[in-house]
């Protein structure tokens, strides 16, 4: 479970909100998709449940612990795929995954097991002796993703992690995301892509200017419309900038 409780985020002395007064519970077993324009705030409240960020005020809890009491342990029980693919270029496929393994503490069978599975999962085994500087931007982002899983964390956070897929692992990455929502886990992700959120989210949040506009399921958010979610977030977003201008 991940909870924001009146966090507000200001970057530095900019004074402009980042977000403001987010509020917004991930039960378990949840999948959540995070939607919202360019500059929205989506990366900020991701890096602030992830501890990368701090919050100016209000609290983020994850499973229950507080991101700002307890670092640690959140950032234990979570598997982070951020936007940027600032990995370690001289390290091969197979380091990397060791390196994070090495992190989580998880042990030389289990790091085996995930590696050989999500290596084979997306058709990576080939690669993974080569270093991670001659990856394509595809290759990279599967190896993000294979380095968040390898210690099997009960909450999943993903900043637009479709970026860059190839049709094949994009399937591949929302089987992933489905199966482990549905064995518990709790599934964080941004994206801009809305036929996905539509189809796979259990909830959908739409932020726009570092507010949450409106939160729901998909099918309580277009009940009575027929619209697609698309054509939804493309009204709402419309008529908030329309209001605050
Ligand atoms: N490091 C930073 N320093 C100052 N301002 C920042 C910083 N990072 C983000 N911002 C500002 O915070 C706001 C939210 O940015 P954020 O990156 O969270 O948006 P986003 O919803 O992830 O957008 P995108 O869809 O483009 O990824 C923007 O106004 C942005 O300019
Ligand atoms: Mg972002």
């Amino acid at each position: 479970m991940i909870e924001f409780l009146h966090v507000h985020k200001t970057y530095g002395k900019s004074g402009k909100a980042a977000l403001t007064d987010l509020t917004l519970t991930v039960p378990d077993g949840c999948v959540y998709g995070f939607l919202g324009p360019n500059g929205a705030g989506k990366t900020t409240a991701i890096r602030l449940m992830t501890g990368v960020l701090k919050p100016t005020e209000g609290s983020i809890r994850v499973n229950g612990v507080s991101v700002a009491e307890d670092p640690v342990t959140v950032k234990r029980s979570i598997g982070f795929v951020p936007d940027s693919q600032d990995m370690y270029d001289r390290l091969t496929g197979w380091e990397y995954i060791s390196f994070m393994a090495d992190i989580f503490g998880v042990s030389e069978k289990e790091r085996k097991e995930a590696a050989e599975k999500y290596l084979a999962m997306f058709e990576l085994e080939s690669a993974a002796g080569q270093r991670i500087q001659g990856y394509s931007r595809g290759m990279k982002q599967k190896l993000n993703i294979i380095g968040a899983l390898v210690h099997n964390p009960p909450v999943w956070v993903l900043d637009e992690p479709m970026v860059g897929l190839d049709p094949k692992a994009a399937h591949l990455l929302k089987t992933e995301m489905r199966e482990r929502a549905d064995a518990g886990a709790t599934v964080f992700f941004s994206t801009h892509v809305l036929e996905v959120a539509e189809r796979l989210c259990d909830r959908v949040g739409i932020i726009q200017t570092g507010r949450l506009i409106t939160e729901g399921t998909p099918e309580s958010l277009l009940k009575g419309t027929n619209e697609s979610l698309e054509d939804f977030f493309l009204e709402l977003t419309e008529k908030e900038e329309a209001e605050e201008a």
